[in-house]
């Protein structure tokens, strides 16, 4: 593999258990899928050679289907029913959460008042985020891979892809903005139940944000782009 032309979403999306290492290096394959492998491993302070190794040894971890063999209809339906379902209710219970613990530990800890207002920017985000999604961008693209000619209200595909990628880079913003606020999801020591399950659903939704975007940015988005092109 040529380190400098492979780029480091090709990685995620060839080996899939190339991602619970691409996480555990906070490598972004996601949002930032384009850079080389090279250029990523130094970002993140590893060396490619490194990295590469400690994919080879590590589980599989993924679902272990080939996305880029399989119909986008089926790609889509996966999104909508592991991650859009997941997201949803991952919001729910941190809303709660992030509400509870703002007033209770707001005081002591003004971190967990910046948490809440991140994670109130990331659920206004993302609800309409994947809902447009949901009822614009996957309609669309069902429809041409059943050959018809869908009326649209966006001219190309390429415009609501654009903008869903956009809206992805902000999401992938706000993450990062929340392991600033709470240093790396470090819990202070007289952390109580909520304030501990508060850091644990929020670094869960994380992982699986990045697991997510970029099925959509590496995958998706590029093969309907593809579509459009050829019918
Ligand atoms: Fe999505
Ligand atoms: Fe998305």
């Amino acid at each position: 593999m040529d380190t400098n032309t492979k780029s480091i979403g090709e990685l995620a999306l060839e080996v899939p258990h190339a991602i619970a290492v691409l996480e555990k290096w906070r490598i972004d394959y996601c949002c930032h899928g384009q850079r080389s492998v090279a250029e990523a491993c130094k970002d993140a302070g590893v060396t490619a050679e490194e990295l590469l190794r400690e994919i080879g040894t590590t589980p599989v971890t993924d679902d272990g289907r080939d996305w880029s063999s399989e119909s986008l209809i089926a790609l889509q339906d996966y999104i909508i029913d592991t991650h859009h379902v997941f997201t949803r209710q991952a919001m729910e219970t941190i809303t709660v959460l992030a509400d509870k613990v703002a007033m209770r530990h707001g005081p002591s800890h003004p971190e967990v008042n910046r948490v809440h207002e991140i994670v109130t920017a990331l659920v206004n985000d993302l609800g309409p985020h994947m809902m447009k999604e949901e009822m614009v961008l996957f309609p669309y693209v069902a429809a041409l891979e059943r050959g018809e000619q869908p009326a649209n209200c966006f001219g190309t595909v390429r415009n609501p892809v654009r903008m869903m990628m956009i809206e992805h880079d902000a999401v992938g913003g706000l993450l990062r903005d929340l392991r600033e606020a709470t240093n790396d999801y470090r819990l202070p020591d007289d952390a109580c139940l909520s304030f501990r399950a508060l850091y644990e659903r929020l670094a869960e939704l994380e992982q699986d944000l990045h697991k997510h975007i970029h099925l959509e940015n590496n995958v998706h988005f590029p093969r309907a782009v593809e579509l459009e092109d050829h019918v």
